[in-house]
Order: structure tokens, then C-alpha cells, then sequence
């Protein structure tokens, strides 16, 4: 397959792009070793972030038997709400001021472990909470050096938080996520122990399933880093850069991955060859997203959050009325890719091949709806929603949704096309009904 292609020099753009990576250790059994990797980073007295429904659970027990067997203090920091917000993060922040800790450990999906990167920021720089964030609504200030160690150890299948630069917050009072970016915030190392998402029910499984497989999708199809502006000094490269070799390589693996085991690991919780591919899959994912950054389908997909405020996930533990991250990403995905296709329409049918799907006599037309036809197959496979419908948005939510998603500037810029409100509200309108 050829991708370099897509890459090629382009006047003013970018000649080249940076990959940050925690160090990443993957096998079942690797959660035990957190006491021996915590105590290696110099760690004394950690701080566990959790959730309250993994609390109790033998994974956070477990990683509280190893970093007590390394002879570490922890005390654990189980307030972390699913979708944090500017309120919870600060909270934690005064859990790790007023703890004397020399080391954070999160144990949970990523709202522990955004929690956790968030958290870290604003203990070590305080600061008026949008200061770290980008315009429109940031301050834009970088966050201004090094935090203390931080292990991140994933219990879902799909966020890939452990290897990203990245921490998703919800701003209270505009009720709405945005994004915190810097490689300050990236975990010093991930543990990932594929044995933490046997316990995942299927609709949770389902979920991550579609954030990993959009983020994959997102990657591979994202605009080119060459067509994003050549930075004068390095500290100024950003982490969301553009597709670039090394997230084609990993997304394409996760597609692969995605398209082998989806539907056998909601199945079948003991089918670990399933269960572990996936766990996979999701770190690859976070590998390609974390250097390339997401585009459309997940700027978007925080305005579906915000506004679908009546939708009851079912078999979600510990919540009420709210669309699961992944859930809200896939329901505009396919009509996201009718639109960003006809900009690039190779990329999206190698990406549709790695997912599966059957384009053997497909011409450039037809990528569009070859990538949508297949992530629709999949969708209906496992029972998502059925589009903006299937979440209790309508054609009339539609001036709102893109009202609200246009403020995702850098995730719409790294679309493969320049998209404005007109184009997103389009999109918002063909999302509603796929079957
Ligand atoms: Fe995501």
C-alpha cells in the first residue's frame, strides 16, 4: 500500500513531524508489575486515581497489592466522574497538593486517566482553568514544563489516553469538552493489561470499540502534516499535526484489528484472543491520534454530547442519561466520511480495505460510501444507534450541533477539507437516519 504519496512537500507546509510515546508495556498479567515500574520512576508515596465503580475492583486491588509489595504509600483518589469537568479536575488537583505524593498512578478509561493528566497540570501550575487550552475559548499558553511521573494503566478498550498528549475536560459553564494538548501531559509509562476489559460489558466494549475505530479512521484520513504550516522553533510543533507516516502505520493495524475481532469480543467476554486484540488495537489507535490528532467525527462528537442529554446507555455502569464517548462519535462518522472523501478518496478506500470492507472494484467515487456503508455494517453488527436518531437528536438540532461544534477549531482544521458551520450543519443533517 502506498502512502508516502500523500505526503509529499507542499509549499509552506511542515517538512517534518515529531512522535511522542510513553514507555508501553501490553500482556495480561503487566497491571502487577506497577509496583516494581513506580518505585524504578522513583516513587515513594503515589497517588491511585480511580472511579467509584472500579474502586472496589480487583484491578485497582491489584494495583494496590504490587505498589505496596514495591514498598510505595498510596492513597487512592476515587472521585473522578465519567466525563470530567473543569470542577472535578480541579478537585483532584487539591488531592495531589495537599498529599505530598511524588508519583500519580490512574487505574480506569479515560476520564480516570484524563483526570489524572489534568489534575497534575493544575497542582503543579495553577492557573485560571482555560489558560492551557486553544483559542477560541483557551488562553493558549503552553502548559510550562514537566509534571510529576505518571502511569497510566487503561481498563477499557478504547480511549487510548495512555500513550496520548491529550485530555478531554468539560467546561461547566459552556457545557461543553475541549481539548488539552501538550506532551507534558503524556504518561511516563503505560501499562496496559489486556486482562482489566474481560470483566467490560459488551455495550461498554461496543462503545470503545467505535472511539478506537474512529480514532483510526480519523488518523488515516486526517489532512496530510505537510499541509499544515512549517514551524519556526520546535516547541511550537504541535501534537495534533496532521497523518503522518507513523499514525498511518498504527492505524492501519487498529482497522485490521477493529475489523478481525469487533464483533467476536462483545460476544464472547472469554474470548481473549478477541478481548486482547482489541486492547491492542485501542494503544495503536492512541499511538496514531496522540501524533496525528482526530478530526470531524470527534469535533463533532462533543456537541452530541452536550445536547442529547435524554439518551440512557443501557448496561453502562455507574451512569444515568448520557451518550457514551464512542456512541457519540460513530453517529456522525459515516455521514463525516460521505463529506471528507471526495477531498481524498484513496486514503478512505485503503482505510475501508484495512476495515474490511469489500471495495475490490470500488473507483474514487465510490469511497465515500464504501467507508460508510462499512462502519454502518459494523454499527448495526453490534447494535449502535442508529445515527443522531438513535441518540434523540433530530434535523432540528442540527443549527445547534454545528453552532456548538464549530468551536472545535484545531480538530476541524485537521479535517482533509476546509469545513465551515454550513458544511458541519450538512453533516449534522445527513446523520440523523443511516438505515
Ligand atoms: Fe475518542
Amino acid at each position: 500500500m502506498v502512502c508516502c504519496q500523500y505526503f509529499s512537500p507542499f509549499d509552506g507546509g511542515a517538512n517534518a513531524f515529531t512522535v511522542e510515546m510513553p514507555r508501553v508495556t501490553f500482556g495480561r498479567g503487566a497491571l502487577h508489575e506497577v509496583g516494581a515500574r513506580a518505585l524504578a520512576r522513583g516513587m515513594r508515596r503515589a497517588a491511585l486515581f480511580t472511579d467509584t465503580v472500579l474502586a472496589d475492583s480487583s484491578h485497582v486491588a491489584c494495583a494496590l497489592t504490587s505498589l505496596r509489595a514495591a514498598g510505595i504509600d498510596a492513597a487512592m483518589f476515587s472521585d473522578v466522574r465519567i466525563e470530567p469537568t473543569d470542577t472535578s479536575v480541579l478537585a483532584a488537583a487539591a488531592f495531589l497538593q495537599e498529599g505530598g505524593f511524588d508519583g500519580v498512578i490512574s487505574v480506569g478509561g479515560g476520564s480516570v486517566m484524563d483526570t489524572a493528566k489534568g489534575a497534575l497540570v493544575y497542582s503543579r501550575y495553577p492557573a485560571e482553568f482555560e489558560t492551557y487550552f486553544a483559542p477560541p475559548i483557551g488562553g493558549g499558553v503552553p502548559v510550562p514544563g514537566p509534571l510529576g511521573p505518571h502511569l497510566a494503566c487503561p481498563t477499557t478498550s478504547g480511549t487510548g489516553s495512555e500513550v496520548t498528549g491529550l485530555s478531554v475536560i468539560r467546561f461547566e459553564a459552556l457545557e461543553v469538552k475541549f481539548v488539552l494538548a501538550s506532551r507534558h501531559i503524556l504518561p511516563d509509562e503505560a501499562i496496559v493489561d489486556p486482562a482489566c476489559i474481560d470483566t467490560l460489558p459488551p455495550t461498554v466494549v461496543a462503545s470503545t470499540g467505535f472511539d478506537l475505530l474512529s480514532h483510526a479512521l480519523e488518523c488515516y484520513t486526517a489532512r496530510a502534516y505537510t499541509r499544515w504550516a512549517k514551524v519556526d522553533e520546535i516547541g511550537a510543533r504541535p501534537m495534533i499535526q496532521g497523518a503522518n507516516p507513523w499514525s498511518d502505520l498504527h492505524a492501519r493495524e487498529a482497522l485490521r484489528i477493529v475489523n478481525a475481532y469487533l464483533p467476536r469480543g462483545l460476544a464472547d467476554a472469554a474470548d481473549h484472543e478477541a478481548r486482547d486484540g482489541l486492547s491492542w488495537a485501542a494503544t495503536l489507535a492512541g499511538m496514531a491520534f496522540g501524533n496525528s490528532g482526530t478530526h470531524l467525527p470527534h469535533a463533532l462528537s462533543y456537541a452530541v454530547s452536550q445536547m442529547a442529554r435524554d439518551f440512557r446507555p443501557r448496561d453502562y455502569p455507574g451512569s444515568g442519561t448520557f451518550v457514551p464517548h464512542g456512541l457519540s462519535v460513530i453517529v456522525t462518522s459515516p455521514s463525516v466520511f460521505r463529506y471528507t472523501a471526495r477531498e481524498t478518496p484513496e486514503r478512505h478506500l485503503e482505510a475501508a480495505l484495512c476495515l474490511g470492507a469489500d471495495a475490490r472494484d470500488a473507483v474514487p467515487d465510490d469511497a465515500g460510501e464504501v467507508v460508510a456503508a462499512r462502519v454502518i455494517e459494523l454499527m448495526r453488527e453490534v447494535g449502535a444507534p442508529n445515527g443522531l436518531g438513535g441518540v434523540g437528536l433530530s434535523t432540528r438540532d442540527a443549527d445547534a450541533l454545528a453552532d456548538s461544534a464549530i468551536r472545535q477549531r484545531r480538530a476541524i482544521a485537521n479535517a482533509p477539507r476546509e469545513t465551515g458551520v454550513d458544511e458541519i450543519r450538512d453533516i449534522f443533517q445527513q446523520a440523523v437516519s443511516y438505515w
